[in-house]
């Protein structure tokens, strides 16, 4: 399952006055955009999104700075440390994940395949692991 979290590489178009990234939902990831959000001004230290999804996907993108996002299925755990802003981390639905490592400054974009729904959210990890694990 933890195999299909993965890095997305965005497309990137350099030029001499700066460069340009972008990405169109169902093209460059496998979901419609629904909504957008991001953190930022997170205190050193501090941790953000340690919850699941039951049915969101989503790709998170370090677009200032970087950050570590921690994924588990409950069996295995992965680190991926996103410090670029041509690439994302597809994150699909059922994978508990949380946000640390923040650099000062640092902005993460999250692209949801949901609109917000409180109802979607799996926030104890031992509920988590008896839903995923049986
Ligand atoms: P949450 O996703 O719980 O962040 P974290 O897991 O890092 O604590 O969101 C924090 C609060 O923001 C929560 O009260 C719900 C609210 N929120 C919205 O209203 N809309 C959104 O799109 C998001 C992501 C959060």
């Amino acid at each position: 399952m933890l195999e299909s979290v993965r890095i997305v590489d965005l497309p990137k178009i350099l030029d001499e006055r700066g460069n340009l990234s972008f990405l169109e939902g169902d093209r460059h990831i496998p979901f419609t955009i629904m909504r957008t959000y991001w953190i930022y001004d997170v205190p050193g230290g501090e941790q953000r999104g340690g919850h699941a999804f039951k049915e969101q996907e989503e790709l998170i993108i370090a677009l200032s700075g970087s950050l570590d996002v921690v994924v588990t299925d409950g069996k295995q755990e992965k680190r991926f440390s996103l410090n670029r802003s041509y690439y994302g981390l597809y994150v699909p639905h059922g994978i508990w994940r949380h946000m640390e490592n923040f650099s000062t400054n640092s902005v993460a974009l999250v692209l949801s395949s949901t609109t917000y729904n409180a109802d979607d959210y799996i926030r104890d990890y031992n509920q988590y692991l008896q839903l995923t694990n049986g």
